[in-house]
């Protein structure tokens, strides 16, 4: 029993699962992408993406990392910075009600403010208080973080701990308070289930002081909002709390200038071909603007808000939809604007080349037992 599959195998091979697929299909091997894979499957794979590794493509890659930090850079020192929304993530223990708090955000301050207006699911979406919008990401908050931590995206300025009243602190708190803690982004501490029979925000607030999370009134600094997802109870208390929290911090971005920001997630559709969901960090990005994301490149064709409309430009902070990509990019992934389509495009392929033939080079370089080591 390995354990890998062939999502596993793509990844390694930075290849997509699907094509893994259909490789081990045209090797005589039925399998679909989260079946584990045996050792000979494994074997015949690398082995097939090993064979024409022999020829050297020496081009300099357009690093689009090391561009996106120099943009970012240059943002911070502009003159034109305006107050730009907070991003917030929500984490906390399974089952504490991070779901649910999500739900009554968007159900509360996004479709009922929108007469007719449609909750499309992006991968992130506004909340607007006093006309204050606040960005909420909304992917499950500990594979979020730690996947855009992983590939040095910081998008968050804001950790949500989510702890039930009636559970206290959990292993996952934990982890979550460690997660936010290395990346530096401060934490509100919001305790959830106040109606419940067991509820003790008493107890709870004092096990997370063990955790350095000390509230006001104890003589800390850590915002501490007692809420219940359920009945509603707070909820507005803990957005206005998240605005004092983002006044502080004084968030900026200049919109005057070409946007950079980070793919949350995307996927390919029947329809409209790649589809990314985005969060726009500095600049502005418009409808045509020619791009590149991570390895793919393109012109942004239809840009839709996460209400589902359709925008002709997306400001900082703001998260849209996006499609005409070449490929489906990967979360995590930069976003930088460029200034025509035709760089955009071989910034774009020069990219994907080099990748792939890192990705060979590196098969070349994996036997099976080191292969397996990365398991
Ligand atoms: P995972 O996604 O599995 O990590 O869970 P979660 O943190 O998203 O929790 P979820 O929102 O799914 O809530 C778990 C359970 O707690 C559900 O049955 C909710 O109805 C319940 N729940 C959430 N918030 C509250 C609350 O404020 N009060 C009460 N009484 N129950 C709540
Ligand atoms: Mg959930």
């Amino acid at each position: 029993e390995v354990g890998m599959n062939a999502q596993d195998l793509g990844k390694l091979l930075h290849r997509e699962p699907a094509e893994i697929v259909k490789k081990l299909f045209m090797l005589g091997v039925m399998t679909n992408q989260n079946q584990s894979l045996d050792k000979d499957a494994i074997e015949l794979v690398a082995a097939e993406y090993g064979i024409d590794a022999q020829e050297k493509v020496h081009e300099d890659i357009s690093d689009i990392d090391s561009m996106y930090d120099k943009l970012m850079d240059e943002s911070k020192q502009s003159k034109h910075q305006v107050k730009r929304p907070p991003v917030v993530t929500i984490m906390g223990h399974v089952d504490h009600g991070k779901t649910t708090l999500l739900d009554r955000l968007r159900h509360t301050h996004v479709s009922a403010h929108e007469a007719g207006g449609i909750t499309q699911k992006i991968g992130a979406y506004q909340v607007r208080i006093d006309d204050k919008p606040i960005t909420f990401l909304d992917t499950p908050g500990h594979a979020a973080f730690s996947n855009m931590r992983e590939r040095g995206a910081e998008v968050t300025d804001i950790v949500i701990l989510v702890v039930a009243a009636d559970d206290g602190v959990m292993p996952q708190t934990i982890e979550a308070i460690d997660h936010a803690k290395s990346a530096k982004v401060p934490i509100i501490v919001a305790i959830n289930k106040m109606d419940a029979p067991g509820a003790n925000p008493a107890h709870v607030t004092e096990q997370l002081m063990k955790y350095n999370l000390i509230p006001e009134n104890y003589g800390g600094e850590t915002i501490f909002v007692n809420i219940s997802a359920k009945t509603g109870e707070n909820v507005d208390e803990l957005l206005q709390m998240i605005l004092l929290q983002a006044d502080v911090m004084e968030l900026k971005a200049d919109p005057t200038q070409k946007a950079i920001g980070t793919v949350i997630e995307a996927h390919l559709s029947r329809g409209r071909g790649p589809v990314a969901d985005l969060l726009v960090q500095q600049g502005t990005l418009h409808t045509g603007d020619p791009i590149v994301v991570g390895n793919r490149f393109g012109r942004v064709r239809v840009m839709t808000n996460d209400r589902g409309r359709q925008v002709e430009k997306a400001t900082p902070s703001m998260p849209v939809e996006i499609t005409g990509l070449n490929d489906v990019p990967e979360s995590a992934d930069k976003i930088v604007v460029f200034d025509d389509e035709k760089t955009a495009r071989s910034v774009g392929e020069q990219r994907a080349q080099a990748a792939l033939q890192h990705a060979r080079e590196n098969v070349q370089h994996v036997t099976l037992d080191n292969l397996f080591d990365t398991m």
